[in-house]
């Protein structure tokens, strides 16, 4: 039995994989392995030898089964070994440039103006890109005759005849993001919320969709003034450069009161834009007091609170810092053209790191 003991467990450890080792278990411990036809061999032995017999060959049979088991362990632990080997990463080496992903100029420019933002106080918001007209118009005081919803050329849902919930459109700006923040937060609140909004229109400097910011700062005293500095520090700061100076164009608009259009004091030489300087200005969105039935909409109490809001276009913004031509390129998603006006997607823009590198 001794003899048959250090057969096997020296057979066991020189196996050099589990199918060597089980044939082994087979050859041993299997219906017909040796061992097993041992046992069988009991039944003819006396009742004394049996009763010596009987538990030796049952040890004999534990200890080739778990020889086996902690063999068949080792091999995997080894074939594991092996394979971390071959696969070894070291997460440490630089991204292969050729190989790195470039940042859109609109994320870009997004983070950019969220940096800023986020450096006076205001909190990203969001809102969906699916809204119902109440969102999109009525709570913003645009009723349904208003001019201005023809003036935006919205793309309507389709309805199924019969349907009478309020109909769904692509938002057509990031106004309604206003309302949706107010009713969930109530006031002071000071947000600002990019995103995607739609209109049917397609030419050099339009596209079906496009990019907005909101911005919105409801408290108990906020005024005009504040919001002018908010622009200009904004300005400044995005462009890059001391000072901007600001001018407020009377405007409409229907969930603001008073309304203003927002310029930029720049210059234009020899095609190249210089913000800050210069006779020309730069038309960069609309802004105004919020009107009190927007607020009321909102379920803010306009006896109590008031601020201001503005919207920008992001695309615009981006065309205007980085010299981009057309404004269609930015969505044809053609990787050359990304190449040249891309990001690194490792800069992450910050006021102190600087925005753009
Ligand atoms: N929602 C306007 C548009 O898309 C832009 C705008 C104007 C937003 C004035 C505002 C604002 O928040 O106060 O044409």
């Amino acid at each position: 039995m001794d003899d048959l003991r250090d057969k096997y467990i020296q057979l066991i450890s020189d196996a050099g994989d589990e199918a060597a080792l089980e044939a082994l278990r087979v050859q041993a411990v299997g219906k017909k392995g040796e061992i097993s036809l041992k046992m069988r061999e009991l039944g003819k032995m006396t009742a004394e030898e049996r009763q010596v017999m009987g538990p030796k060959l049952n040890a004999l049979k534990d200890e080739i089964n778990s020889a086996l088991a902690a063999r068949k362990a080792s091999l995997a632990d080894a074939a594991l070994e092996e394979r971390l080997k071959g696969e070894w990463l070291d997460v440490t080496l630089p991204a292969r440039p050729r190989r790195a992903g470039m940042i859109h100029p609109i994320s870009q420019v997004r983070e950019e103006i969220s940096a800023i933002f986020a450096e006076m106080g205001f909190a990203v918001a969001e809102g969906p890109q699916i809204d119902n007209d109440w969102y999109n118009f009525d709570a913003l005081n645009i009723p349904g005759h208003h001019p201005a919803r023809a003036e935006m050329d919205t793309f309507y849902m389709h309805r199924d005849e019969g349907d009478d919930r309020p109909p769904h459109v692509l938002r057509t700006h990031t106004s309604p993001v206003q309302i949706r923040s107010m009713e969930k937060q109530g006031a002071p609140i000071r947000i600002i919320a990019p995103g995607r909004v739609y209109r049917a229109d397609y030419d050099q400097t339009h596209t079906p969709m496009f990019h907005q910011i909101e911005g919105l700062a409801i408290d108990r005293d906020i005024s005009m003034a504040n919001l002018k500095w908010c622009l200009e520090e904004f300005a400044a700061a995005f462009f890059e450069v001391d000072e901007v100076e600001v001018r407020f164009r009377a405007s409409h608009f229907p969930f603001t009161e008073p309304s203003a259009e927002i310029d930029f004091r720049c210059s234009w030489v020899g095609g190249q834009l210089r913000l800050g300087e210069g006779d020309d200005w730069l038309e960069a969105g609309g802004c105004g007091m919020v009107h009190p039935k927007v607020l009321q909409n909102s379920g803010v109490d306009p006896e109590e609170w008031q601020g201001f809001a503005f919207g920008l276009g992001i695309d615009r913004l981006a065309m205007l810092k980085y010299g981009i031509p057309d404004l269609r390129a930015f969505f044809d998603s053609d990787l050359r053209w990304l190449r040249h006006y891309g990001f690194s997607a490792l800069e992450q823009p910050t006021l102190h790191g600087g925005l753009s590198r």
